[in-house]
């Protein structure tokens, strides 16, 4: 069941999705060689906290931390560790806070140091990819032209989309209905209605887009070993266009 959100539920998510956007860009410079992602979840769990928020990964399913940090091959859903950052990985880090009754949900792929020229396509291509799905997104179209959008600009630029992984509504819980998925066909799959309130967050490989995962039970990576980047996004889509929660930048307002 797909929870259509009044516009002042929408505002009530908007603390909590400027909150986790807030968080990505503190973080931004504390990811240098030599920091460990344990030392990541530590800075962000206790920004989260002080700003009167929970982080919402913290015991979800399971989970033992407060952020997903996810390195070069793996996908999503890495756990933090003592594992330290070295110069040209790349690091995929997932940032979902619980405020005022909402969760807020948003992920970034930072270079560390100097970026290698594999880690750059595929950041830079992951990144086109989530644009590409945002800019599909209409009211009253449907949810397949985002997918659509985002594999067409995959493929163009020789990555894969990894298809077990989906973006999804957010609200009240920190995953709803409809499932996003960042493949399919445009003019295909639920209306886009205004008060819908979910994610984008296109998974893009290097390689090809198997995965498996690895015994931890929550680290995904690709089968192929290839690097694999995500960027992710909470918007909201209002009667005249998309409000884009988590974005502090301005990047997708509308004009
Ligand atoms: N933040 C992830 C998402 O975008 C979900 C992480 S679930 C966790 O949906 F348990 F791994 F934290
Ligand atoms: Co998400
Ligand atoms: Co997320």
């Amino acid at each position: 069941m797909i929870v259509i959100k009044t516009p002042d539920e929408i505002e009530a998510m908007r603390p909590t999705c400027r909150l986790a956007a807030q968080v990505l860009r503190m973080i931004a410079p504390h990811i240098q060689p030599g920091v460990t992602t344990q030392q990541l979840n530590d800075i962000c769990h206790d920004y989260i906290t002080a700003a009167g928020a929970y982080p919402s990964p913290l015991n979800y399913r399971g989970f033992p931390k407060s952020i997903c940090t996810s390195i070069n091959h793996q996908v999503c859903h890495g756990i933090p560790s003592e594992r330290v950052l070295r110069e040209g990985d790349i690091i995929n880090v997932d940032i979902t806070t619980y405020m005022n009754g909402y969760h807020g949900d948003t992920s970034h792929t930072f270079h560390v140091g100097k970026p290698t020229p594999k880690g750059d396509k595929i950041v830079q291509v992951a990144k086109e990819c989530l644009d590409a799905g945002i800019r599909a997104v209409r009211p009253f179209g449907r949810l397949g032209d985002i997918g659509a959008a985002i594999e067409a600009h995959a493929r163009k630029n020789r990555c894969s989309v990894v298809r077990e992984y989906c973006g999804h509504g957010i609200g009240k819980s920190f995953h709803e209905d409809p499932a996003v998925l960042h493949y399919g066909r445009a003019g295909e799959g639920e209306i886009l209605r205004p008060g819908m309130v979910f994610t984008v967050e296109p998974m893009i490989n290097l390689g090809g887009p198997d995965i498996k995962h690895m015994p931890d039970k929550w680290t995904v990576v690709t089968k192929d070993h290839s690097l694999s980047a995500q960027f992710e996004h909470t918007l909201a889509i209002t009667p005249h266009g998309i409000d884009v929660l988590t974005d502090l930048d301005g990047e997708y307002a509308a004009g």
